[in-house]
């Protein structure tokens, strides 16, 4: 290991489980761990509150991702929205890039951290899986919190969510060519987060 901060960049699409595999790897090494999601949530919150999402971008403060709500399907879907524009990506980069350098070490998870935000990260991983598990997964999620939705409203948001977050021309999500792939359509969460910590070590040793 260098003696500069070590960074892990987590990228992929909604509810292919990179979120808690983010949490358990930073727990796991002693890293802070940003959820990138959640400034483009905040944003997209705020411009549902009928806010400018540039002015929203650039006023936003660390204390705003604790805000209640942002977990909501139209949330997320006000913040695909505000992620799609790049006055809006650029307002958020200082940030992240900040995060990124903190001295104990640090993960962030999202959907352009390995390909823009830090494309000089000692490891990089591409969580995936399949449309049909990743709606499942988040269907048992927003019907577990009470909300009355149906699995193929469920699919079908995130199939319009997934076509904006690859097709927008900044910052696309997109895997990068160093980053290794680890799709847990078949695995437990257990085994994808042996899998990350395994890849994550490898990297440490500059195997
Ligand atoms: O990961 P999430 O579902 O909380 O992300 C919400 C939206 O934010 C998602 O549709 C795409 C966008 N996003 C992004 O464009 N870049 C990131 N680094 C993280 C999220």
């Amino acid at each position: 290991m260098t003696n500069r901060p070590f960074t892990v960049a987590i990228d992929g699409p909604a509810a292919a489980g990179k979120g808690t595999i983010s949490k358990q790897v930073a727990d796991h090494f002693g890293f802070a761990h940003l959820d990138t999601g959640l400034l483009y949530r905040a944003v997209g919150a705020r411009t549902l509150d009928g806010e400018d999402a540039l002015t929203a971008a650039e006023a936003l403060v660390p204390a705003d991702l604790d805000r209640e709500g942002l977990r909501t399907p139209q949330v997320a879907e006000a913040a695909s929205r505000v992620a799609a524009m790049p006055a809006v990506r650029k307002a958020l980069v200082a940030f992240q890039k900040g995060f990124a350098r903190r001295p104990g070490g640090a993960v962030l998870d999202g959907r352009d951290i390995g390909t823009v935000i830090c494309p000089d990260a000692d490891a990089k991983l591409f969580v995936t899986a399949s449309a049909e598990v990743r709606a499942a997964r988040r269907h048992l999620e927003l019907t577990g919190k009470g909300l009355a939705v149906t699995y193929d409203e469920v699919l079908a948001d995130q199939l319009a969510r997934d076509a904006r977050d690859t097709g927008r021309a900044d910052a696309p999500l997109t895997q990068a060519p160093d980053a290794m792939l680890i799709d847990t359509s078949d695995m437990t969460i257990e085994q994808a987060v042996a899998r990350a910590i395994a890849e994550i070590e490898s990297r440490m040793r500059g195997d």
